[in-house]
């Protein structure tokens, strides 16, 4: 062994660790039962895609990195932090990364084409508008208001209406203990693969204004009216042509999107500490203001996984006939796909415009359809609905 690299490297790590007794490092789970086994009994406190979280003795430091070289050959092989926050980022941080790099791509084939093309050709421009002017009218969907909370009644109830004649599907509310709108979700139980979880949502929260947003008219028409009605389409052809995915679907409607994405990260939080498998997650947030001339379905490429983008992109040149598609970026995680892409689910967020054409008018009193772009009517949504569908059978098969 090189004795000057060993020098080096146990220098090098000394220079980071910190003036407690006890330090937090992240290591290669692969090394903490031999370390465990040699030094002190140090304990593994988490343990995600391949790197576990640990607290040891400042004075065993130098022990491990012997260890390391001699069996593990490898310089250091562990990162010593200065707090246990740091040492736990570094986990969450890394699990995105490996999760992100080993996605199934290779289920993301386009094969359905009869039942899409039928199910596709199903999907109607009136109801959606409907909805768009029904949740339109409640003064506001403020997460902490009581409009907020009968929004979210009169889409479950919707919901429930639609999937009345089916035994498969579940319309339930997903409470939060810290303020008073919930958060809805609506599942297919899926045929063979019921473990794995694909999902369509939207935010049903609605936001204007700086003060008295209890009170505050919001009628937030695009945002996100719109994305709930397209959902809600969706839901209704796959309900009336008797749909049965083999994979499970869950269509989401989340509270309180508009004050941090807090719905979607509880969720998506949740979904991942039990380990729940999230095959792929779609956003539709803002879908009827057609803002750029020569695109019509504009995709977020920030917080989202670049192969289910292309795929999206597939499946509106074979489905979506005569709609145009491209990129853009939000600049941030502008919307609850990036509570699921932090959480290492891989997401998609098909939106109305480029972030530069967007809808001026979101967030105040004049979010209302007639200014959307498409003369009133929900044209410019019904095409994300058309995408929903046939996203829905190709992944859901
Ligand atoms: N629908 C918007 C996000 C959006 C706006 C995307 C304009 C693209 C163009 C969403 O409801 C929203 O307002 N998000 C917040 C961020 C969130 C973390 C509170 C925003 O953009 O300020
Ligand atoms: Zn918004």
């Amino acid at each position: 062994m090189n004795k000057l690299w060993m020098i080096l490297c146990i220098l090098g790590i000394n220079a980071y660790a910190t003036v407690e007794d006890e330090v937090y490092i992240t290591i290669g789970s692969d090394a903490v039962l031999s370390s465990q086994k040699s030094l002190n009994a140090p304990k593994a406190l988490k343990q995600s895609s391949g790197i576990t979280v640990m607290k040891v003795k400042k004075s065993e430091i130098e022990s491990l990195s012997h260890l390391m070289h001699e069996k593990f050959n490898r310089c250091g092989g562990f990162i010593v932090h200065d707090s246990k926050a740091e040492a736990m980022e570094v986990l969450a941080l890394e699990g995105i990364r490996q999760k992100a790099k080993n996605l199934p791509f290779a289920d993301f084939t386009i094969d359905q084409e009869q039942k899409a093309t039928k199910l596709v050709s199903m999907v109607k421009e009136f109801p959606i508008r409907d909805m768009i002017l029904e949740l339109s009218k409640f003064q506001n969907r403020y997460y902490k208001s009581q409009s907020g909370v009968d929004s979210q009644a009169y889409i479950k109830t919707k919901w429930e209406k639609l999937a009345a004649a089916r035994n498969d599907v579940r319309v339930e509310y997903y409470k939060h203990s810290r303020w008073p709108q919930p958060s809805l979700i609506m599942t297919i139980e899926g045929t063979s693969k019921k473990d794995e979880i694909v999902i369509i949502g939207g935010h049903a929260d609605s936001i204007a204004g700086w003060w008295g947003r209890e009170r505050a008219r919001a009628p937030g028409a695009d945002d996100n009216a719109s994305g709930i009605a397209t959902i809600t389409e969706v839901i209704r052809v796959m309900m009336e042509s008797g749909y049965q995915p083999s994979r499970t679907i869950q269509f989401m409607a989340y509270a309180a999107e508009e004050v941090g994405l807090l719905g979607s990260k509880a969720i998506a939080n949740e979904y991942k500490d039990q380990g729940k498998n999230v095959v792929s997650v779609v956003q539709f947030d803002m879908t009827n203001h057609k803002g750029t001339e020569d695109l019509d379905i504009v995709f977020m490429t920030d917080y989202t996984n670049q192969a289910q983008n292309k795929f999206m992109g597939a499946l509106i040149d074979k489905y979506v006939e005569g709609v145009s598609w491209g990129y853009s970026k939000c600049g941030y995680g502008c919307s609850d796909h990036a509570s699921w892409h932090n959480a290492g689910f891989p997401a998609s967020m098909p939106f109305e415009s480029t972030m530069r054409d967007s809808n001026g008018h979101i967030h105040t009193k004049r979010d209302t359809i007639d200014v959307n772009g498409s003369g009133g009517t929900a044209d410019h949504a019904e095409k994300f609905a058309r995408l929903g569908v046939a996203y829905l059978v190709e992944m859901g098969k």
